[in-house]
């Protein structure tokens, strides 16, 4: 087993990594000083008939009283409708300002179970149990919770930090081919913009990832979890520093809107540091054979490297109009070389353009 300790302004607490870690779940939270009592497990369909029993046999076999939440699977839930469900539910468990909020699933879980921790009873903890590789390498580390509101993603939300993460690899085997890969650009992104050791790691490794060998997943995990960790220690608030991890996400971001929020995060994410390592490169920063090694280690991720077929010109567009944008200039954190980022608004139209249609 792995462990990271995320440093936040009120404490500390765990990012477990392991194989075999749910079953482990109800001695994990006992060593950790919660009481044996209610506890309430958040989970969507798909993974509750694919492990919630075992987190529920865990929490029971010591002692919890536990109450199962189970919602549809799906981006849509991240709402206040399916919010304000699970409030109710809450009150009508009785569920009081001490009784942990297990989110038990992927990043929309984490997301709308985090707002949900955040805000029932002005907080009460929270423990986050990812379960897809985007998630323990990236959405449940770093305290961002949210659900979407009208067309936009993330609107309303806090920044809510868990009590303790458990990251177990062995519930990553139930993924599809295409949901493991969708996880491993953020990854990627991690290694290309703060660590180039961790990025050799992951070209040397990345047929034994796809063939979800568990000491080498939990490896890429922790160390992702831990490059994370230490930014956002930095910046808890998202306030400067962190902007570096938008790293393929300018452009990633203009993907989504543009293609009317059905290109996957990941998949977007993908095609968004192919273009902004382009513009780096007409910026006379990353090198042709970085940007060689940067486009083969993602299609051997199994990810996208070409922009899908959507107009350039409604790309920027999109892109001006992105939270990014700050006094009418477009932001872009890129790698400057692998293992290093730098943030600039200071890109011309034209390079931009280039390197969209390249
Ligand atoms: N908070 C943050 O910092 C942050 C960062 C990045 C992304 N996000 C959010 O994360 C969400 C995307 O997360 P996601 O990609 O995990 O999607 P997701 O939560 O929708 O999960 C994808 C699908 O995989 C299924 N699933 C989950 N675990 C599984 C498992 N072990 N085996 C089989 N199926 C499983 C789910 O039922 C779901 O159908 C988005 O809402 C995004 O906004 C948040
Ligand atoms: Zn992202």
């Amino acid at each position: 087993m792995s462990k990271v300790t995320l440093k936040t302004a009120n404490g500390s607490y765990d990012i477990l990594v392991g194989s075999g870690l749910l079953s482990q779940a109800g001695t994990l939270l006992k060593d950790r000083g919660f009481s044996t009592g209610k506890v309430a497990v958040v989970t969507d369909t798909r993974v509750r008939k694919l492990h919630c029993d075992t987190l529920e046999k865990s929490l029971k076999d010591s002692g919890f009283n536990i109450l199962v939440i189970e919602i549809p699977e799906g981006e849509d839930q991240k709402s206040l409708e399916t919010a304000g469900r699970l409030y109710e539910t809450l009150t009508d468990f009785y569920a009081e300002r001490n009784t942990p909020l297990l989110a038990l699933g992927g990043g929309v879980i984490g997301d709308l179970t985090g707002f949900v921790a955040a805000t029932y009873m002005r907080g009460v903890p929270l423990i986050q149990i990812p379960t897809t590789l985007l998630s323990q390498g990236d959405s449940s580390i770093g305290g961002k919770t949210a659900v979407n509101h009208g067309q936009v993603k993330n609107k309303i939300g806090a920044f809510y930090h868990p009590r303790l993460t458990i990251s177990d690899i062995s519930n990553l085997g139930t993924l599809n081919t295409r949901e493991l890969s969708n996880g491993l650009s953020e990854i990627i992104k991690h290694g290309l913009i703060l660590d180039a050791d961790f990025f050799e790691y992951l070209e040397e490794n990345i047929d034994k990832i796809r063939a979800m060998d568990e000491q080498v997943l939990e490896n890429i995990v922790a160390r992702s979890a831990e490059i994370k960790a230490r930014v956002v220690e930095k910046d808890e608030l998202d306030l400067g520093l962190r902007n570096i991890l938008n790293c393929g996400h300018t452009v990633g971001h203009a993907v989504e809107s543009v293609s009317g929020l059905k290109t996957w995060h990941g998949e977007a994410v993908s095609v968004g540091l192919m273009v902004e390592a382009r513009i780096s490169n007409e910026l006379n920063m990353m090198k042709d054979i970085e940007i060689e090694r940067l486009e083969n280690i993602l299609k051997k991720a199994g990810l996208p490297t070409e922009l899908p077929n959507l107009a350039p010109e409604k790309l920027l567009e999109a892109m001006k109009h992105d939270k990014k944008v700050a006094e009418g200039k477009i932001r872009f954190a890129l790698p400057k070389r692998i293992g290093e980022v730098f943030i600039t608004d200071d890109v011309s139209t034209s390079i931009i353009e280039k390197a969209l249609v390249n």
